[in-house]
């Protein structure tokens, strides 16, 4: 199948972005960069010369979606895009992609993005255009300064990479060693988001609390420090991070949730099981009762703060009275909201070799009734903020005239009827009632607490 001319020197793009919050913010530079280089995304997503499929390699259910959609892209009239396949699949299966799917152009991997210009130039060639390399030098000096977003919430990676090698996952191979990025490049690109007009910010990273680096006075800092400074930002309203790990919350991000009013009361804290002889398995390097700890500190802290977490069921061996541990700590810790997955093998893990592989109905049954509590909690806790009043921030239109959709601090949707505003304004709120996965407010006259 050929490709037409046009294609050969792609005018448009189209990125769609699978997965994690990450490849939504790579997804963005990207197209940021692509858009420096004088391409435009495409009106009709349908129609672009080059489609970017930012992947996603943590299940295999996300993988196989990645060549459904590749064989998607050709047109009823047997033309095709520029495919590029980017994020963590480029990453795992790097050229093999292409044996599998002949359509594809370009690979490239979530630390070579950078050089996406050069590997268009040379797939229009018609050459190789693989790049699976993990430079040393970081990508976030090669890319162009961030461009107006115009968007009140703005996500910014501030580390990346993990290294703790749980066994389960894949990500200390496709996102590489952790890498924090420098002090100075955090704030100028934050202070570049605000500028843009965002007014919420979502710090990222696989480890996002593992962050270190030196302040620009060459001490010695941790993501604590990192929140307060960026708190001074006077237009920033909020801030968020995502995703962190049980064992870098240290006693200063703890307290910097009680002190820092713009960091909003919410933690996602995987803990991924409530059994100890799983979570050794795991090599998560935390147990269930030192992550009931932390959580307890935090709301010493800050006491309204909403827990957010990660669950894996069927882990290899896992027994029905251990998974009934995992059912125990959810009713200790009592969540706002979670994710939760069946195990899902990954080739050249750890645990993929193990021996008590879980039958899938077994993980079936044990997902849904994990699920049924979770979702109890969560329209719980959605429940108990009926009454209060609460500053949300618009972020998009309702389904209906006049309404706009915003967020509350402990990141729940709230649906108001505020035909006089706009996106991007922060409004105080009563709530008026509460549904499973989102909550309708009134505009106040009071001040929210
Ligand atoms: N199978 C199922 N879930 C997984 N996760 C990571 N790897 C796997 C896997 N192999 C889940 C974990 C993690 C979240 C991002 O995805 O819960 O916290
Ligand atoms: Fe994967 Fe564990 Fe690292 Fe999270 S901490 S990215 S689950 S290896």
């Amino acid at each position: 199948m050929n490709r037409n001319d046009a294609q050969k020197t792609p005018a448009t793009f189209q990125v769609k972005s699978f997965g994690c919050q990450m490849n939504v913010y790579d997804g963005e530079r990207m197209a940021e960069m692509l858009g420096t280089r004088g391409m435009t995304a495409a009106t009709d997503g349908a129609a672009a010369d080059l489609v970017i499929l930012n992947t996603c390699h943590i299940r295999e259910k996300a993988v196989d979606k990645v060549y459904s959609d590749i064989g998607r892209l050709t047109r009823e009239d047997g033309s095709r895009p520029m495919i590029a396949v980017a994020g963590c699949v480029a990453q795992a299966e790097g050229s093999e992609i292409q044996r599998r799917a002949r359509n594809v152009d370009i690979v490239v991997g979530p630390q070579a993005y950078h050089r996406l210009p050069d590997l268009i130039d040379r797939a229009g060639r018609g050459e190789e255009a693989v790049d699976t390399d993990m430079p040393l030098a970081s990508k976030f000096a090669a890319l162009p300064a961030r461009t107006k977003q115009a968007r009140p919430t703005a996500f910014l990676t501030i580390m990346e990479g993990c290294d703790k090698f749980c066994t389960y996952c894949v990500v200390p191979y496709t996102r590489g060693a952790e890498i924090s990025r420098s002090w100075n490049a955090i704030i100028d690109e934050a202070k570049a988001l605000v500028d843009g007009g965002a007014r919420e910010i979502t710090l990222l990273g696989q480890n996002v609390n593992a962050w270190t680096g030196e302040d620009d006075k060459g001490r010695a800092q941790g993501m604590d420090g990192l929140v307060r400074e960026l708190a001074k930002i006077p237009d920033l309203k909020r801030l968020r991070y995502t995703t962190s790990h049980p064992n870098d919350m240290s006693d200063g991000l703890i307290a910097t949730h009680g002190e820092v009013d713009k960091l909003m009361p919410f933690l996602h804290l995987p803990v991924q099981s409530g059994n100890n002889r799983i979570l050794k398995a795991m090599n998560r390097s935390h147990d269930a009762e030192s992550y009931l700890r932390i959580i307890d500190r935090v709301r010493m802290a800050r006491p309204d703060i909403a827990v957010s977490g990660d669950f894996i069921v069927g882990f290899p061996g896992e027994t029905d009275a251990e998974f009934e541990d995992t059912l125990k700590i959810v009713e200790q810790v009592r969540y706002a909201q979670c994710y939760s997955f069946k195990y899902s093998p990954r080739p050249g893990t750890p645990a993929a070799e193990m021996d008590g592989q879980i039958p899938l109905t077994v993980m079936d049954e044990r997902l849904a009734r994990l699920q049924a509590l979770l979702n109890r909690q969560q329209a719980d806790f959605n429940t108990a903020t009926v009454g209060r009043t609460t500053d949300i921030l618009l972020e998009r239109k309702g389904r209906h005239p006049g309404q706009l959709i915003g967020k509350s601090p402990w990141l729940q949707s709230v649906v108001v009827t505020a035909p006089d505003l706009s996106i991007g304004d922060m409004i105080d709120v009563d709530i008026i009632s509460a549904g499973p996965n989102s909550l309708a407010g009134e505009l106040s006259r009071r001040k929210a607490a």
